[in-house]
């Protein structure tokens, strides 16, 4: 199975913000990081569904730009999580034909992280199976502003007339540039809020906000929010058919 394999009425791009770790966790009792435990593992069963349900490309917001004001045993946890992660799921990346990118801000995270994350870029850079892409240290404005400071200095330079800026300058400036928008951005837990993902690529995606908790979030659940998705009328703007 390779990316070729979208179906017309079904999303091509998903992006899904997995909330709802801490709540999990909290029910049964458990320290938090025990439901970050249980949502990666979540990850590897919804990255799997993908191929076989027409989706190319997969965005999971994994850390926000806002995430470090959690406690500090908590932020180093999750860095603790990503990195084995990494390690840990690698190969099973690389057979499966994942081509892994990572999105977000990745000056401020650890070096041994950073360098897992530019080596699993590099080692899958050929494969097309699925295009997994993990936001880490992201935040929509944070990559706005980040984008708009590398367009401002090619203003400076001389290298980008400003009277030739249109709507599509600035995506060629953000982490995104090689992705296509979002066609569906599902949020589990039950919140009802974009959160800062993806705040310019989801100008016209569908949203799907689910009450199931991320660590509860089975193929099934996934599979049944697609198939939403098939029956949506979607317009761009544009008039009702
Ligand atoms: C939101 O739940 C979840 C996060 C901030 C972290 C997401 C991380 C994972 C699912 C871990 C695995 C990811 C990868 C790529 C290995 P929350 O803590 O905000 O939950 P709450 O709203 O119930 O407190």
């Amino acid at each position: 199975m390779n990316s070729r394999t979208h179906r017309p009425d079904g999303p091509r791009h998903v992006a899904i913000i997995m909330d709802g770790n801490g709540r999990w966790a909290k029910a049964r009792g458990r320290p938090r990081l025990l439901g970050h435990r249980a949502g990666a593992k979540r990850v590897r069963e919804i990255a799997q569904a993908c191929p076989a349900n027409g989706v190319e490309y997969l965005t999971i917001f994994a850390f926000s730009t806002e995430n470090w004001k959690r406690t500090q045993e908590e932020v180093a946890g999750l860095m603790s999580l990503f990195r084995r992660y990494l390690e840990s799921e690698s190969k099973s990346l690389v057979e499966r034909g994942a081509r892994v990118r990572f999105i977000g801000d990745r000056l401020q995270l650890d070096p041994i992280l950073r360098r897992n994350m530019d080596a699993l870029e590099a080692r899958t850079a050929h494969n097309d199976t699925l295009n997994l892409t993990v936001a880490l240290n992201y935040g929509g404005r944070d990559e706005v502003t980040r984008a708009t400071k590398r367009l401002a200095r090619d203003v400076a330079a001389g290298r980008l007339d400003p009277d030739t800026i249109d709507h599509e300058t600035l995506p060629r400036y953000l982490d995104t540039h090689v992705l296509p928008d979002p066609d569906l951005v599902i949020r589990t837990s039950g919140e009802a809020r974009i959160s800062n993902f993806l705040l310019w690529q989801s100008a016209y995606s569908e949203y799907e906000f689910v009450d199931t908790l991320w660590p509860d979030f089975t193929r099934e659940h996934f599979e049944a929010v697609l198939a939403r998705f098939g029956g949506r009328d979607r317009r761009y703007g544009g008039a009702r058919a």
